[in-house]
């Protein structure tokens, strides 16, 4: 098990360059089974979670192959390829440990004409049920059969039918297998209240360079028009907005400056209203965009919701900072159930905050102290660095297999902009 140590009281100044994003990466390389072209993706992160992806399309018979990127590049180049899909099933052992696995569902039935994937099951922030994905495929046609914790999805000889699916409230990965499902459906098909996350556009920019026809993108009503075949496509991954909304906390708590090379204003429209809510100078430079501390950081009253409300991947991130600010704020997490167990470890460092349920009121403190802390899942690990980063003393980060499924080589970008900062393994 590796750790990360920490000695906080720098700085941060100078440039970071932003990965591709993880959320998109994920719902972009299944699309490689609606076609037996090869689908050649760009900028994909260097991630734990890719590559897991990675090796559950090879055990359903995909092809891929990683263009060499040179040492001080970040990102690859994968080429996917489907020739033909040789299992339609996804198992338990790869489902349990990272649930975007459900994301080949819906392709895998457009494709195919069926699919096994286990239930994920829920893990460290909530319970993560997948009914409306089923709920999405069955409006299509689709006739499902739950049992030993798998679902068995079958279409309907034919093939899928176009249809409309009615969300009773926004699901990301929902609204992905719904869209990848349909775009090889016969007929038209309308997907009401669906995410409107910057990830859901990169897909369907995916979708219509391989030849998909999809309208109403950006919007909660998406209109899919089936084909009865895609093409392959070169599609580059959008840069990770939550990578960037994290190390532009970094430069807030830091009391320091960063520029955030690849960032697009458009994709982090409340993460950024939100740091100029807390005092942060936000400015547009060539190529991305530059967030710096301007004196003390202000506290804040924020909700998580869903895009282009402030998202609940920022959450955490967004605690640490305002752990450090003037005065008390109130941020309440409204997508998961138990998304602050960062909290404690935060407790931990000095931090003063109390949950109330839903809520967690944060009373700023001038200092937080080094301790070591453990990382219970993705975004409250980089809370946890975050914090680290403006502690007095050593902050010893351990299980940081958490980080590395959303974070591309963490440890080197803070370390380039003078963060002192290193991994150790306990290995
Ligand atoms: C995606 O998860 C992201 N993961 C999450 O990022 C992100 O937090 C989440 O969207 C919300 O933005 C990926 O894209 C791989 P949802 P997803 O379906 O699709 C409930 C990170 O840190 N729900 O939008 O699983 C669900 O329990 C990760 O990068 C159902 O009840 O999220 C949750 O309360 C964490 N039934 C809410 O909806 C369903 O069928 C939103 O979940 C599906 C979801």
């Amino acid at each position: 098990m590796d750790r990360i140590i920490i000695k906080g009281g720098n700085r941060l100044e100078g440039k970071i360059c932003i990965s591709g994003a993880k959320n998109a990466a994920l719902t972009l390389l299944p699309c490689a089974l609606l076609t037996d072209e090869p689908l050649t993706l760009r900028n994909l992160p260097r991630l734990a979670d890719v590559d897991s992806f990675a090796h559950l399309l090879n055990q359903l018979g995909v092809s891929t192959t990683v263009e060499g990127a040179r040492p001080n590049e970040f990102g690859r180049v994968m080429t996917l390829r489907a020739s033909s899909i040789t299992s339609t099933v996804a198992p338990y052992d790869i489902v349990r440990k990272m649930r975007a696995s459900v994301l080949v569902l819906g392709p895998l039935v457009a494709r195919a004409g069926e699919a096994t994937v286990s239930l994920p099951g829920g893990c460290a922030i909530g319970m993560r049920p997948v009914d409306l994905h089923l709920k999405a495929l069955e409006a299509l046609g689709a006739e499902l059969e739950i049992a030993a914790g798998y679902v068995k999805a079958r279409a309907p000889d034919g093939g899928l039918r176009g249809g409309t699916i009615r969300f009773p409230f926004v699901s990301v990965g929902a609204t992905e297998n719904a869209l990848m499902a349909a775009v090889l459906a016969k007929g038209e098909t309308v997907i009401e209240n669906a995410a409107r996350e910057p990830e859901i556009t990169d897909l369907a920019k995916c979708l219509i360079a391989m030849g998909a026809e999809i309208e109403g993108l950006r919007t909660d009503t998406l209109t899919v028009h089936g084909k009865d075949r895609l093409h392959g496509a070169t599609y580059a991954v959008m840069p990770d907005r939550i990578e960037a909304g994290s190390y532009a906390c970094a430069a807030m708590i830091t009391g320091g400056s960063l520029v955030l090379e690849g960032a697009r204003k458009e994709t982090m429209p409340s993460i950024l209203s939100g740091l100029e809510d807390a005092g942060a100078i936000v400015e547009d430079v060539r190529g991305g965009l530059k967030v710096s501390a301007d004196g003390a950081i202000r506290p804040l009253s924020i909700s998580t919701a869903p895009f282009p409300a402030f998202p609940t991947d920022m959450q955490a991130q967004f605690m640490a900072m305002l752990a450090r600010a003037e005065g008390t704020s109130l941020l309440t997490e409204t997508i998961f159930e138990n998304r602050y167990m960062h909290v404690p470890e935060l407790q931990r460092m000095g931090a003063e905050i109390e949950v109330r349920g839903r809520a967690a009121v944060v009373r700023g403190v001038d200092r937080l102290v080094g301790a070591q802390v453990m990382a219970t899942d993705l975004r409250a690990s980089m809370s946890l660095v975050l914090a680290g980063l403006a502690a007095e003393g050593e902050t010893q980060v351990h299980r940081v297999y958490h980080l590395d499924r959303g974070y591309e080589r963490l440890e080197e970008k803070l370390q380039g902009v003078g963060a002192d900062i290193e991994r150790v393994s306990d290995g």
